[in-house]
């Protein structure tokens, strides 16, 4: 949850900061007015990258050297100060004055997800989102996952490596028990993570869609064959791509709508309410493993959908009870609850309509 929030020469924000509600705050403004750069200013302070892909010099405002972020979040009763620069130098980190935790010291700090207009990406779109979307889950339900992720990232680059610069099979192979064993932690942390996801997956599914979603975790090799087995196969394949093609770095998650695959979803509106589905889902499992309400930035939810949608989309996100910052065009867009913090933003501007009545003291 985040309470203060200050961004300095991010993208078209010189200086803006913001007192925010503990529940539901909503910016509005004219289309390029600086909304959506406020929510990535926001969640670049919880990722320590843009959730629009954008790099350092695109969110730099034009002329200047770096940009900063500040935020003051709340954790259970405490208070810690989470700050990040970037500039030339690159991403400079600091939680409560410790500068070593990089990215993943963000993101423990200040958890979050997003759903924005491209979030029907996550349905629509190739396996890496799906992979993540189980990854953030399995980060925040399992401490381990992360360090496990990790080492399985630097023992396919070594394999890979090897694979490039035409290793013999034997030295190939010799990489192959360390892949195996961490590929299996990482196989069984997502599994697991999946599991005690399914049931909001399926709730959130009937609440947005009235169907019942179907998710099917595939592993990214053969059903029938141990990993050791694929790798084994796939070698002389392995071998002429110069990369591996068995592991969970392949894995994917398959979702059925209604006997159909998901991907296969013609309407735009139906993939973004079954990708905030599952959105809503991994924060509530989250949510529930940190025992704290996470925060939630929804960019012009309204694009999309229709009134009994957005409608349902909106009802769905307010049992969550986590903190939410959306944007929308016109504030009657969206109708926030009793209590909402206002903010208008125009040319990069924000101005505070109605301040938030609920912040914690
Ligand atoms: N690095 C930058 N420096 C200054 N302005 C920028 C930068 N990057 C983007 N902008 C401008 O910021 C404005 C606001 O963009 P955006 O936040 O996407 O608007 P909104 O979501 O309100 O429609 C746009 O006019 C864009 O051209
Ligand atoms: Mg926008």
């Amino acid at each position: 949850m985040i309470r203060f929030f200050r961004a300095t020469n991010f993208r078209c924000l010189e200086s803006a900061e913001l007192t925010l509600s503990a529940d539901f705050n909503l910016i509005y403004g004219a289309n390029a007015s600086g909304k959506t750069s406020l929510l990535e200013a926001i969640a670049y302070l919880g990722r320590g990258k843009s959730f629009r892909g954008a790099s350092t010099a695109d969110l730099i405002n034009h002329g200047k050297d770096e940009f900063l972020l500040f935020g003051e979040v709340q954790s259970h009763a405490r208070v810690c100060n989470v700050g990040a620069r970037n500039s030339r130098n690159g991403l400079e980190v600091r939680v409560d004055g410790d500068s070593e935790g990089g990215a993943a010291a963000l993101a423990d700090a200040l958890p979050l997800q997003v759903i924005d207009p491209d979030v029907h990406n996550l349905v629509s779109g190739g396996p890496e989102l799906r992979r993540r979307f189980l990854d953030w889950v399995a980060f925040h339900v399992e401490h381990e996952h992360l360090l496990a992720w990790r080492k399985f990232r630097r023992a396919l680059k070594q394999r890979n490596a090897a694979l490039k610069a035409r290793a013999t099979p034997a030295t190939i192979r010799s990489w192959n028990v360390e892949f195996e064993v961490l590929a299996e932690a990482l196989d069984g942390s997502r599994r697991r993570v999946l599991e005690v996801t399914r049931e909001s997956l399926t709730r959130f599914g009937q609440k947005l869609l009235g169907t019942e979603l179907r998710f099917e975790y595939q592993r990214g090799w053969n059903k029938e064959k141990s990993l050791g087995e694929a790798l084994e196969e796939g070698l002389p394949r392995d071998q002429q791509l110069g990369a591996t093609q068995h592991g969970p770095h392949r894995a994917d998650l398959k979702i059925s709508y209604d006997e159909r695959q998901a991907r296969k979803l013609v309407s735009r509106g139906q993939q973004k309410l079954l990708a905030s589905a599952m959105v809503l889902a991994a924060t509530e499992t989250a949510q529930t493993a940190l025992e704290r309400p996470l925060l939630l930035l929804l960019d012009d939810p309204a694009a999309e959908l229709d009134a009994g949608s957005l409608a349902r989309l909106m009802t769905a996100v307010s049992e969550l009870g986590c903190q939410v910052v959306a944007t929308s065009l016109e504030p009657s867009a969206l109708t926030p609850p009793p209590g909402a913090a206002l903010f208008h933003v125009e040319q990069g501007k924000l101005t505070v309509i109605e301040a938030p009545d609920n912040t914690p003291a």
